[in-house]
């Protein structure tokens, strides 16, 4: 059983693709975003369409490169497949990057494939393509990466690769729609407010308790708190970047429905909930905070004081299903 929303509203219709030329396809692109109320692209922008599985199927490429790209795909969106072994949550990659990995403004994860090798802020050093996608397996998957090299990493790489198809390497201008482009930030954000509205515009899917549903060992509607949910040191824990992927993307098929202070809100509502550690823990939350504050938690709630019951967030030694804090694939590099 695939998810039932696989496809949000905006995915199907962006899949759409009965253009004729490229020119026309890019400008009927562009209509359906801005004709739901994103942005449209600055005269600087690149924008690119990636490709679908049907544009695969119909392309000359290799069948045995064709057949790894699938796998690529199918682990993407069905990344249950790998629970237990590398991941250990309800998560799958297209929980957070929806339409399959490929829309704008939901993280569309083709623009790695072409800007790495590329310094990364977060782990200190020059990160490729496969540790990119070994970093989301580590914090928003709280799991342990494939291998380099193995099979499924390759195939996972083959598929965001194939997703950049056409894109120059290393392109000079900015890329449209990457990420979660935050809103502007309200003056102050509301506990109380985020957790009225999480409950009237969000719960109905995600559950009161941020549990999700799982069905059959599926995930229906995947956890935005607690065991089943992405760790500490996952991106979306950032507030800013949560209010980006609420804006832009929830509640599923009304994007851009919620005001930049009802997103604010409940993103500071949701990261203000537990979920397991940060697998950068040293054992000591003051001590963690100091090292990768700067860099990263002072924009989470990390190590703060939450206000409804004193709690300090973050403050345990609870790595959720699996029985590790850090996977071994993560370790830092020199160059020497
Ligand atoms: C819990 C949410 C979540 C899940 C699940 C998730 N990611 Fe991500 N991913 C993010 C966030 C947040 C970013 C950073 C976006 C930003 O920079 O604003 C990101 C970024 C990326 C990027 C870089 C995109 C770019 O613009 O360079 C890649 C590649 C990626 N993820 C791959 C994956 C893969 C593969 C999986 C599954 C193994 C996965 N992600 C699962 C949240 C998630
Ligand atoms: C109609 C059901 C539905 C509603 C309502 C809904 N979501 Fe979601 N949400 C989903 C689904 C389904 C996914 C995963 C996308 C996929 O698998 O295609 C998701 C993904 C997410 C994620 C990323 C994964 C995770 O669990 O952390 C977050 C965060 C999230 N939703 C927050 C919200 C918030 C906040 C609201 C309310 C403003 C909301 N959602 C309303 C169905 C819903």
């Amino acid at each position: 059983m695939k998810p039932i929303f696989a496809y949000t509203a905006l995915a199907s219709s962006l899949l759409f693709t009965a253009a004729v030329n490229a020119s026309d396809r890019k400008d009927d692109y562009i209509k359906t975003l801005t004709g739901l109320g994103y942005p449209a692209p600055e005269a600087n922008e690149l924008v690119h369409i990636p490709p679908t599985m049907e544009d695969l199927e119909q392309s000359d490429m290799h069948p045995e490169l064709k057949r790894v790209i699938r796998r690529g795909h199918d682990l993407f969106t069905n990344t249950q497949q790998l629970r237990g072994e590398n991941v250990f949550n309800n998560m799958n990659c297209s929980s957070c990057h929806l339409g399959e990995g490929r829309i704008p403004f939901s993280a569309p994860v083709w623009p790695a494939a072409v800007t790495l090798p590329g310094f990364r802020g977060k782990n200190d050093h020059v990160n490729n393509l496969e540790e990119r996608i070994a970093g989301c397996f580590t914090y928003s998957m709280n799991g342990k990466p494939p291998a380099y090299g193995s099979d499924n990493m390759l195939a996972l790489s083959a598929y965001h690769q194939w997703l950049a198809k056409g894109v120059e390497v290393y392109p000079e201008k900015p890329i449209y729609g990457r990420g979660f482009p935050a809103p502007e930030r309200p003056e102050e954000l509301s506990y109380a407010r985020g957790e009225q509205l999480f409950s009237d515009k969000c719960s109905v899917c995600h559950g009161e308790d941020g549990q999700g549903l799982r069905v059959a060992g599926q995930t229906v509607f995947p956890a935005p708190w607690g065991d089943q949910s992405n760790n500490w040191g996952a991106g979306i824990v950032r507030i800013n970047t949560a209010a980006g992927f609420i804006k832009n993307n929830m509640p599923l098929g009304q994007p851009l429905s919620l005001s930049d202070q009802e997103a604010w809100d409940i993103a500071y509502y949701m990261d203000s909930q537990e979920r397991p550690q940060d697998p950068r823990y040293t054992g000591d939350i003051k001590e963690t905070l100091e090292k990768y504050g700067p860099t990263f938690h002072k924009r989470s709630r990390y190590g703060q004081v939450r206000e409804t019951d004193g709690k300090v967030l973050g403050d345990h030694a609870n790595t959720g299903e699996k029985d590790f804090l850090k996977p071994d694939t993560v370790r830092p590099r020199t160059f020497e």
